[in-house]
């Protein structure tokens, strides 16, 4: 019974960060987009007036599917830190 009390702490604990703005990496996400998202696309895609990215919600789907696509096997958190740096540099919406 102890252990599983102890369990459902750890659990919680690691569920704690998830949610709140102050756990992006943008610095880590600047760096992913350098090393492996500028060979098809630079940043002019991210800015041109018909853009297919919609919404904040719709940018972590698009990098989900562009990493998905490069074999990247990325953690959400790293695809979370590469949207919201694509989010304050280019897209701009609000959460
Ligand atoms: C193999 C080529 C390729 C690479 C590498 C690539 N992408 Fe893409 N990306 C595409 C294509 C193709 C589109 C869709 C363009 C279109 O349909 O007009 C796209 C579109 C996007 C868009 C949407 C742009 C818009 O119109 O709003 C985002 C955001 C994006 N990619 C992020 C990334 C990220 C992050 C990475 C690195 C993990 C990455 N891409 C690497 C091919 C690539």
């Amino acid at each position: 019974m102890k252990s599983l009390t102890t369990l459902i702490g750890i659990i919680c604990l690691m569920g704690l960060p998830i949610g709140q703005a102050s756990a992006f990496d943008i610095q880590a996400g600047k760096s992913q987009v350098t090393e492996n998202c500028t060979s098809c696309h630079g940043s002019e895609l991210y800015t041109r007036k018909d853009r297919l990215v919609t919404s904040r919600k719709g940018l972590s789907a698009q990098v989900q599917r562009c990493q998905l696509a490069l074999n990247l096997n990325w953690f959400d958190d790293e695809v979370e830190n590469t949207a919201e740096y694509l989010n304050q540099d280019y897209y701009h919406f609000n959460k």
